[in-house]
């Protein structure tokens, strides 16, 4: 889905379709060259993960092995709980391994935090993050991303994965959600 489709619902435009693909293919490059011949596992965190992992993947020419985890930190609201669960593990034993998590965004950095620290408990050789976005403001914990692709202020950011209520995951860019959609 475009601006247009979407309407009022979205106030401002963060990421256009094309600078998340400029800084996607930044990355990608970024990533094929730290882990070139490490065969890197690229754990995608369901939902918002989707998109960034089928773009990233498709733009690296390094080979890559794929796995997803999903987590549930957060209930249909705004506000992260700090609860973390897992609602799907890996499907395969992680020991020896370099790690790279796939997010869409770290907001508080509590799930990556946890996340990072529960792979490196399984044995992982390393444990990296590639997050599309992070918000600074609203860290509750330090937590080292090493691939970053916007710094955002703190505001509801939805489109390329990310949702309000599972809505809007499928907006080819990056938006703020309009007030009046949730408050
Ligand atoms: C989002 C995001 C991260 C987490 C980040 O997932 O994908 O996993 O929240 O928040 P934190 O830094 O405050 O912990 P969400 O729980 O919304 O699930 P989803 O990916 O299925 O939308």
């Amino acid at each position: 889905m475009d601006l247009a489709a979407v309407g009022t619902d979205v106030e401002k435009v963060i990421a256009t379709e094309e600078q998340l693909a400029a800084k996607i293919a930044e990355l990608a490059a970024r990533v094929d060259a730290d882990y070139k011949d490490k065969n890197v596992l690229l754990v995608g965190v369901l939902k918002g993960a989707i998109m960034a992992m089928a773009d990233l993947t498709r733009a690296m020419q390094t080979h890559i092995e794929m796995d997803w985890m999903a987590v549930s930190s957060y209930g249909s609201g705004t506000k992260s709980s700090g609860v973390v669960r897992i609602l799907k593990d890996l499907d395969r034993d992680i020991t020896g391994r370099h790690v790279l998590i796939v997010e869409d965004i770290v907001d508080t950095g509590l799930t990556l935090s946890w996340l990072k620290s529960n792979l490196f408990s399984r044995g992982a050789a390393s444990v990296e993050i590639l997050a599309i976005l992070r918000k600074p403001e609203a860290a509750k914990v330090e937590v080292d991303v090493k691939y970053v692709g916007f710094d955002i202020p703190k505001e509801f950011v939805v489109g390329y994965g990310l949702d309000f209520d599972e809505k809007y995951r499928n907006l080819s860019f990056i938006g703020v959600l309009a007030k009046h959609m949730y408050s």
